[in-house]
């Protein structure tokens, strides 16, 4: 059985639940305050003109990691139908009963399967959504047992946007590689096998979002996230300049973050920001939100081409990936900021 409820069934049961291991006092809960702007606006990068070369648009991609570590990519030759597919299929799987969801649930040791996030003790606040992830590349990596494959169409959306957004993975890479002074292949060499994860996240509307948070503030531990987000309901805000800032959704875009392991080997120079996401009383939400990360047993640090000892002395000390994972995930509930212990 799962460790803590579905989400999902404590609101079918009754709509005005909110228990109290949801209910987060955190004073920066609020949604409307000083510390919120809805009129900043994460920057758009056109990534066709990045896949042509066009000087212009890499620079606004160097720009926006340094300044927002968050932009939304058009043009990224992932078709339409291929988005409209994964969303249908993910929305089509946590409509399924939960005894059925259920028998893709994630065990405690592991990290693939149906469950919650970051459950980890008895006293933490617990977020308002579900979720379902999958290690989907290298493909020996796919452990079907958690894939519900009696999903009509499950399995090929997953596949194919899998492979499609792997694309767009592999040129923002070559692009980092060149602006971190590197050749085309140059982070990719440096992280060995790349991996690639996808979680679909479900946030049930709640009758309390004021009280409540669908994934509270963290950074991801990955390289790059790719998120494909809701047309209609916004839901992700991210922390810049202190400041809490709605990511407006522009339909069929991908929003692009950057990971922990890209601000390491960029010596900082590329920020890993803290984001969450809200909930709402009148639409549940979907995101998908994929993960591309170093291999386990590859040792990152800041690339030669990003220290300088007089203007930019190096920041981080090298470690194994799956250590600085590990770690990572045991200090977050001890309220250290990310990338904090490296
Ligand atoms: C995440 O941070 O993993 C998800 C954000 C979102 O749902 O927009
Ligand atoms: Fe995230």
């Amino acid at each position: 059985s799962l460790p803590v409820p579905s989400v999902q069934e404590i609101v079918r049961n009754d709509f005005q639940s909110v228990p109290d291991r949801y209910i987060h006092e955190n004073k920066d809960r609020e949604l409307n305050s000083d510390n919120f702007a809805s009129s900043l606006e994460v920057p758009v990068i056109d990534f066709s003109l990045l896949a042509k070369g066009e000087e212009g648009e890499i620079r606004k991609l160097d720009l926006a990691c340094k300044d927002w570590g968050f932009f939304q990519i058009t043009n990224h030759g992932l078709r339409d139908e291929v988005l409209h597919k994964m969303k249908a299929t993910v929305a089509a799987f946590f409509e399924l009963p939960l005894e059925e969801k259920k028998k893709y649930a994630k065990a405690a040791n592991e990290i693939q399967g149906y469950g919650q996030n970051f459950v980890v003790s008895e006293e933490q606040k617990l977020d308002w959504s579900d979720m379902i992830y999958l290690i989907t590349v290298p493909p020996e990596r796919r452990n079907f047992k958690f894939w519900p494959l009696s999903l009509p169409g499950f399995k090929d959306a997953i596949e194919e946007y899998s492979a499609e957004v792997q694309k767009v993975a592999e040129e923002l890479y070559a692009n980092f590689s060149v602006l971190m002074g590197l050749d085309r292949d140059g982070l990719k060499r440096l992280q060995g096998e790349l991996k690639q994860g996808i979680r679909m996240n479900y946030y049930p509307v709640c009758s309390r979002p004021d009280l409540v948070l669908g994934i509270s503030p963290h950074s991801d531990g990955s390289t790059f996230t790719l998120l494909l987000q809701d047309d209609e309901v916004t839901g992700l805000q991210i922390k810049h300049k202190q400041v809490w800032v709605p990511v407006k959704p522009i339909p069929n875009s991908l929003v692009v973050n950057v990971g922990d392991a890209a601000e390491i080997q960029s010596n900082g120079m590329y920020k890993s920001i803290e984001h969450r996401a809200i909930t709402n009383e009148e639409k549940p939400r979907i995101s998908i939100a994929t993960f591309v990360f170093p291999d386990d047993e590859q040792e990152i640090g800041p690339l030669e081409s990003m220290i300088d000892d007089s203007h930019r002395p190096r920041m981080y000390r090298n470690i194994k990936y799956v250590d600085y994972i590990r770690e990572k995930f045991a200090r977050r509930m001890e309220g250290k900021a990310h990338t904090d212990f490296v």
